[in-house]
């Protein structure tokens, strides 16, 4: 009966799809809590490769998986994504898929509002994935947001569509937006056949959860983006508008925190970051280490599985891991490409920060915001050859400096690294 809680230790992106595919071999259960169609969680099984937004990466090894409350869905890229799995076989009946209630309602209007809001910032733009998220958490905040539970009254809750859908009109007028004013009348319409569709699988997750705890269950939380784009502990204002960090998890599926048994986190062997916001480990994009490290044109390539925009990449950066680390309270670390890295001659870690003249290995007071102006310094280099990462090929042992490359980032932080992924399948993974 224990709650395990998978978060990103990074900007999102860390693969936490294949990290959830394989841990869910193991549980019972599987919940994403938090954000929406933002993500993009990949997980590829002999060479074909599923991309989840929305559904938990768990339905892929067959378990009940959930949308927690802490999340805002869009219904039509639900359905889609739902429609998608099952063309190719994959179960997704009411009795796998459950969706929260109290979870939000992301309309048309809100990814209206989300490109109009990041144009109006001009050169400080976020670059949003303008999947709604924003505006939707912010219509929650300001408590006109629409909530699953309320297509358990189709006809009322079109007219409660129809409502906010003026709203966001009138929004949109404000920023001069006329031509892309929305046919209240017409979302209300699709809207309300999506809560047709929808019913079956709306329920009391926080009771469903919390009683199949109770009798025992394991339940995977499956976390979405990472801890540098958490509202509060992120990159502000370079962040997501959810909470990311694995005490959210509790909050977000609406169980005793108490059950959270584990955490683990996952993080990248190097750094990637899409939209905007301050890296300080950042190659210059068109490098060639850059290029290398986005594995152009192979699979697992760089590339937003959400948006298909390239990631900017960087170098392992050791004093952000020790934060996210400490914020998120991790037992274990899972790292993600380290296969990537083979074959670079000289990949360097960043161990300390120089900031204000000092020098420091964990982050400084207020430095999160202030990165731009944290200079990273990287001491030894490490490579190896390309075919030199694992023993033999059971997959069960690194060796030589990817091994040490492994360990050199539990001294740093303290925290046993227990898989690491060597290649885009779902068995590409050594267990330590
Ligand atoms: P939003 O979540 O669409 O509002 O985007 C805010 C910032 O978070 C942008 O820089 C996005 O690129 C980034 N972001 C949001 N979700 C993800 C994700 O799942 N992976 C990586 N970046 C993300």
């Amino acid at each position: 009966m224990t709650l395990t809680v998978l978060v990103g230790m990074q900007w999102g992106d860390e693969g936490k799809g294949k990290v959830t595919d394989k841990l869910a071999e193991d549980v019972d259960i599987v919940f994403r809590w938090g954000g929406g169609a933002n993500a993009g969680h990949t997980v590829y099984i002999n060479g074909k490769k599923y991309v989840m937004h929305l559904l938990p990466s768990g339905l892929l090894q067959g378990k009940p998986c959930g949308l927690g409350n802490n999340m805002v869905i869009d219904p039509e890229q639900l359905l889609k994504e739902m429609d998608d799995f099952a063309a190719q076989g994959i179960d997704v009946s009411p009795e796998r898929i459950m969706i929260s209630s109290l979870a939000h309602i992301i309309l048309p209007g809100h990814k209206l509002l989300d490109s109009a809001y990041d144009r109006a910032r001009g050169k400080g733009q976020l670059g949003t994935t303008k999947r709604g998220i924003g505006p939707a958490y912010a219509d929650k905040a300001s408590r006109h947001g629409l909530r699953v539970g309320m297509m358990l009254s189709p006809l009322r809750f079109a007219k409660q569509v129809y409502e906010l859908t003026e709203m966001h009109n009138r929004d949109l007028s404000r920023f001069g937006l006329h031509d892309e004013r929305l046919s209240a009348i017409d979302v209300a319409h699709f809207y309300q056949e999506y809560a047709n569709r929808l019913v079956p699988y709306i329920k009391d997750t926080s009771v469903y959860l919390s009683q199949r705890l109770q009798a025992g269950a394991n339940v995977l939380a499956e976390g979405a983006q990472g801890t540098l784009l958490d509202i509060d502990y992120g990159t502000y204002p370079y962040v997501t508008s959810s909470s990311t960090i694995a005490s959210s998890a509790a909050l977000g599926l609406g169980v005793d925190p108490k059950y959270v048994g584990k955490v683990i986190g996952v993080a990248k062997c190097f750094q990637t970051r899409v939209g905007a916001g301050p890296m300080p480990t950042k190659l210059q994009f068109d490098s060639a280490i850059a290029k290398h490290l986005r594995s152009e044109g192979k699979p697992g390539e760089e590339k937003g599985a959400t948006t298909n925009r390239s990631r900017d990449v960087g170098w392992l950066d050791l004093v952000l891991l020790d934060y996210a680390a400490r914020i998120n309270g991790i037992d274990e670390l899972i790292l993600t490409k380290l296969d990537v890295l083979s074959g670079l001659a000289n990949i360097k870690v960043c161990e300390s920060y120089k900031y204000r003249r000092e020098e420091y290995t964990h982050l400084p007071d207020g430095a999160i915001t202030d990165l731009d102006n944290c200079i990273p310094q990287y001491q030894d280099r490490l490579s190896w050859p390309a075919h030199d990462i694992i023993c033999n090929d059971d997959l069960k042992e690194l060796r030589g400096a990817a091994d040490s490359y492994v360990r050199k980032i539990e001294r740093a932080i303290g925290v046993p690294v227990s898989m690491v992924s060597v290649g885009v399948d779902r068995n590409d993974i050594v267990r330590r």
